[in-house]
């Protein structure tokens, strides 16, 4: 891939950032996510790119922008072709409530390279480069938490792990806790608890717990670039999601993904802030603009670029 395509993409992370940014706090989620949808959608078609989006806002019948299939970019015949994985807004209720993490994020990859995921649960352990190969998920979470801390020179009391807040994840609280380490939870956005990891300063070491499959593979794309580990494995909530992801092709449901599995090749990622979160501050409005702060790796070169980046929308209206 183009190695400018990475500077270039995250315009459409940003334009998605500003546009949701606005609804923030509203209360209104389907707002906030169409004002992404619509300004990410724009955006894609100044790319030069013969984009496929192969994780996207849904099905094609029930979600008429950015749908699993759709055509993006340009599409010129000199026009890169990749497959895309994108969330116009990872963490709808955290915009809509104005809480922290809700960011914009798109992976690219090479044609084929990025795994069509079902629209279904995956349980997730991520972690940073420092701890790379310490986790599995064939381990119990006090191994993998006993792992990392030796990996990290650390005890485990020492940790700090992110999990989302929610019943199903009841007893994975209680071994971590018991294990010793500090738990953070969090209501929403697993995607930017995964990057989080793999930024020291974030003071996020682990993240642990099941969301969702197609943003598993988003947060596997991102964790390659910032050279730390994810491993991710199907969770069906039933028979019809089973079948549905068999016809999709996935043959053993039990069987554990690392992110290269996930994301394979070479990878770009981008991220906008919406709201300030671990690693990144969220869209803040001025006279005539607004100011954005986004992050922008490649799994290729390992380069992770910081982009604060202020919009002029008075002369450039998005
Ligand atoms: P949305 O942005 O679509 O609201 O998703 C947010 C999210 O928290 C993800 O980060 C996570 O993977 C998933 O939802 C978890 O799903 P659930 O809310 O069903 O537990």
């Amino acid at each position: 891939m183009d190695r400018n395509l990475a500077l270039e993409v995250v315009r459409v992370t940003e334009w998605a950032a500003i546009a949701s940014a606005r609804s923030m706090g509203r209360g209104n989620k389907n707002e906030s996510d169409q004002a992404a949808v619509d300004a990410m959608r724009r955006a894609f078609d100044t790319l030069n790119i013969d984009g496929t989006v192969v994780i996207g806002e849904g099905e094609r019948d029930e979600a008429p922008m950015l749908y699993i299939g759709e055509r993006v970019g340009k599409g010129t015949t000199s026009a890169e072709p990749v497959d895309i994985a994108l969330d116009p807004l990872e963490g709808t209720n955290l915009c809509a409530y104005g809480k922290p993490g809700a960011i914009s994020v798109v992976a690219l990859a090479a044609r084929g390279h990025l795994l069509n995921a079902p629209d279904t649960y995956m349980e997730k352990i991520a972690c940073g480069p420092g701890a790379r190969g310490a986790i599995s998920l064939s381990k119990t979470p006090t191994q993998n938490l006993n792992d990392v801390a030796k990996a990290l020179g650390r005890v485990v009391s020492e940790l700090t792990v992110v999990v989302m807040e929610r019943e199903r994840h009841a007893a994975l609280i209680a071994e971590v806790r018991a294990a010793g380490a500090r738990v953070r939870l969090i209501d929403d956005g697993d995607v930017a608890a995964a990057i989080a990891t793999c930024f020291e300063a974030s003071g996020v070491d682990l993240l642990m717990g099941t969301g969702g499959a197609p943003e598993g593979v988003i947060s596997a794309a991102a964790v390659r670039c910032a050279e730390g580990d994810f491993q991710g494995r199907l969770r069906f909530r039933n028979d019809e999601e089973r079948a549905r992801a068999k016809k999709m092709g996935i043959g053993d449901e039990h069987r554990i993904y690392r992110a290269e599995d996930l994301a394979r090749g070479d990878v770009m990622f981008a991220a906008t802030g919406v709201t300030t979160g671990d690693f990144l501050k969220g869209v803040r409005f001025f006279a005539h603009g607004a100011e954005t702060h986004s992050v922008v790796m490649r799994s290729k070169t390992g380069t992770t670029r910081f982009i604060t980046a202020t919009h002029r929308l008075d002369k450039k209206p998005m």
